[in-house]
């Protein structure tokens, strides 16, 4: 039982008594074996404006770029992982539970790490324009969004998640930031992104991993991108795809958040020149799910166009029964961080440097 809608007052001393029961965050007396050895950890920005002050123009603004936060391995596989969050990069920190999560897998195999905050979130958050904020009791709504069952409060029974731990559920919610889901938002985030991709700082052999609304944004990334840095990218449950402008679909409605974004067939071939990518779902999802749907089709299409995408359902094709939206933080993502490994290995991206 999550805390009950009609004892607000307690919710409170839920919280505080949650806090004072937790022990260390590490994920307790796992033992794993081999340790991770750094080079060296740091960050930067990238991309953005320097804009000026109307009223002084001798006063600036440096904004609208992105946060990249960076983990060299001792000895460095070639291929860089860049994690790109839709709500929060805690999501590839930790498994639900405060296990090992995928910066730590991957950093124990070796793999450079970088964690993305696009421009406005995160460490990324000195916008341009002004912004607004108003809280909108989100957490229910996260519940259903990360597919952890059909309503608030009743779990998938075979999901992916603690479920009787609910200090686990107020990490996953609290963890998340302000999410900006707009045409303008992903031009700006992807903007960002290719000047990143394409200034070596990220690596020569950059696989960019998107989850849910930031899928949409890695593989628009390539499309903006000129250079042949991005070597793969693999969508966790990606809310949004690319279709270029003679296979008769239409741009997305409204303010166009999660596509269809419609390219010109010339920028659209860039995906298919991405050496690999895949579009992975969860459990839980029918056919007629719109985005899985458009998955399909925007795979048909880059393989069409020679290139190598493909669609993996982990709960009905592989039988990784109640994976959720998050995969990557699941129970079970020693499978998921596995299956990543496969396609690092097929896609020749496992080589030291
Ligand atoms: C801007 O700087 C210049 C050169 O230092 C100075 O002459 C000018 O007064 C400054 N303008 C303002 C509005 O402070
Ligand atoms: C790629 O090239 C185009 C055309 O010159 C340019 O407009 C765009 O800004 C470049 N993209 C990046 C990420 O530098
Ligand atoms: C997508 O859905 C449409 C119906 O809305 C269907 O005709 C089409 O076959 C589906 N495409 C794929 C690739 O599953």
């Amino acid at each position: 039982m999550l805390a009950n809608t009609n004892s607000r007052h307690l919710v409170g001393l839920f919280l505080a008594a949650l806090a004072s029961q937790a022990g260390a965050e590490d994920g307790g007396s796992w033992k794993p074996d081999k340790p991770i050895m750094l080079r060296q950890s740091g960050g930067f920005t990238i991309g953005g404006k320097i804009i000026p002050n109307p009223r002084n123009p001798n006063m600036t603004l440096s904004c609208d770029h992105g946060y990249v936060e960076y983990f060299t391995p001792w000895k460095p596989r070639k291929a860089s992982i860049v994690m790109w969050h839709s709500s929060g990069t805690q999501s590839f920190q930790n498994r639900w539970d405060g296990g090992e999560g995928f910066k730590d897998k991957f950093l124990r195999r070796d793999y450079p790490v970088y964690l993305w905050d696009g421009p406005r979130v995160g460490r990324a958050n000195w916008a341009c324009d002004a912004t607004t904020y108003e809280p909108n009791y989100r957490d229910q709504g996260n519940f259903v969004a990360w597919n952890f069952g059909p309503r608030f409060d009743e779990w998938w029974p075979d999901v992916q998640f603690p479920t009787s731990n609910e200090y686990a559920w107020q990490q996953a919610t609290s963890s998340r930031y302000v999410e900006y889901d707009s045409e303008f938002s992903y031009n700006l985030e992807t903007d960002a992104a290719a000047i990143a991709a394409d200034s070596g700082k990220l690596g020569k052999d950059i696989v960019f991993l998107g989850n849910s609304a930031s899928g949409l944004r890695a593989q628009l990334t390539a499309v903006k991108s000129n250079t042949t840095n991005i070597k793969g990218i693999v969508c966790y449950e990606g809310y949004g795809y690319i279709f270029p402008d003679n296979a008769g679909i239409e741009p997305g409605p409204g303010l166009n958040a999660f596509g269809p974004v419609v390219v010109p067939l010339e920028d659209f071939k860039k995906l298919a020149k991405v050496p690999s990518i895949q579009f992975l779902w969860g459990d839980h999802r029918d056919e007629s799910f719109v985005f899985l749907n458009q998955s399909r089709q925007a795979a048909e299409l880059i393989n069409k166009y020679g290139g190598n995408a493909q669609v993996i359902k982990l709960g009905e094709d592989l039988g990784w029964k109640g994976t959720t939206h998050i995969a990557f933080a699941d129970m079970h993502n020693d499978k998921v961080a596995d299956l990543l490994d496969d396609f690092l290995h097929k896609a020749k991206l496992s080589r030291y440097q």
